[in-house]
């Protein structure tokens, strides 16, 4: 499974796409919009900070808008992926775009059936909700293993992108449950790096070093 950081803050993915593990950045029109920067530039200063797939969403909502911001949008930096919700118009859309060859995400999915017209529509990435489907009280995770089946079962060549992540264990499930991605915060990425009896091993690595050389 790869990593993809969910933020559009170029200082946050900077930092974490230091550590090397990074593959890819998805974005969202509440996450640019709480930068308060330019749609196109921080996009372009992503894909300087990233070599790889930088999904930026379209904000019509008929196919036709859809479309032509798909197009417009794609030339920005080719690492451009065309964020499309899970609307009858966007999956069209899809339809259109993935035909000219370009890769669509297409996003807010909260069912296997929803990932399935996204498949069928040829989306290269499809994105299913899983913490806000946790949050409605419905097992998010279980929509990831569904589509994962489905997928293999069928030969459907989407990737899914594991998408709403809110804790560590979220990560480790959407491996396990057969995403080829997760799209995760920052936050959650930090907080996936710590545990208490790394920073307790190490101390005593070091005391007991330290000790010997007396
Ligand atoms: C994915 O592409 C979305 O940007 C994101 O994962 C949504 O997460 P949220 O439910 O935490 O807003």
């Amino acid at each position: 499974m790869e990593l993809y950081i969910d933020t559009a803050n170029v200082d946050e993915i900077r930092e974490i796409a230091q550590w090397g593990v990074l593959s890819g950045v998805t974005t969202n029109p509440t996450l640019v919009a709480r930068e308060g920067r330019d749609f196109l530039e921080v996009i372009k200063e992503i894909c300087e900070i990233v070599d790889g797939p930088v999904s930026a969403e379209v904000l019509s909502e008929d196919m036709e808008g859809m479309v032509k911001e798909g197009r417009e949008k794609k030339n920005w930096h080719e690492n451009v992926i065309i964020k499309l919700p899970c609307t009858a118009e966007g999956i069209g859309a899809c339809a259109v775009l993935e035909g000219e060859g370009i890769p669509c995400n297409v996003t807010l999915v909260f069912s296997a059936g929803q990932g399935f017209l996204a498949a069928s529509a040829g989306a290269t990435f499809v994105s299913p909700f899983v913490g806000r489907l946790d949050d409605a009280g419905s097992n998010g995770m279980q929509v990831v293993e569904d589509l994962a089946e489905m997928f293999e079962i069928h030969g459907f060549r989407t990737r899914i992108i594991a998408a709403s992540i809110r804790t560590p264990n979220h990560l480790t499930e959407a491996a396990l449950a057969g995403a080829h991605i997760a799209t995760v915060p920052y936050s959650v990425i930090k907080k996936s790096i710590l545990h208490p009896l790394t920073d307790k091993g190490l101390e005593s690595f070091k005391k007991d070093w330290e000790a010997a050389q007396n």
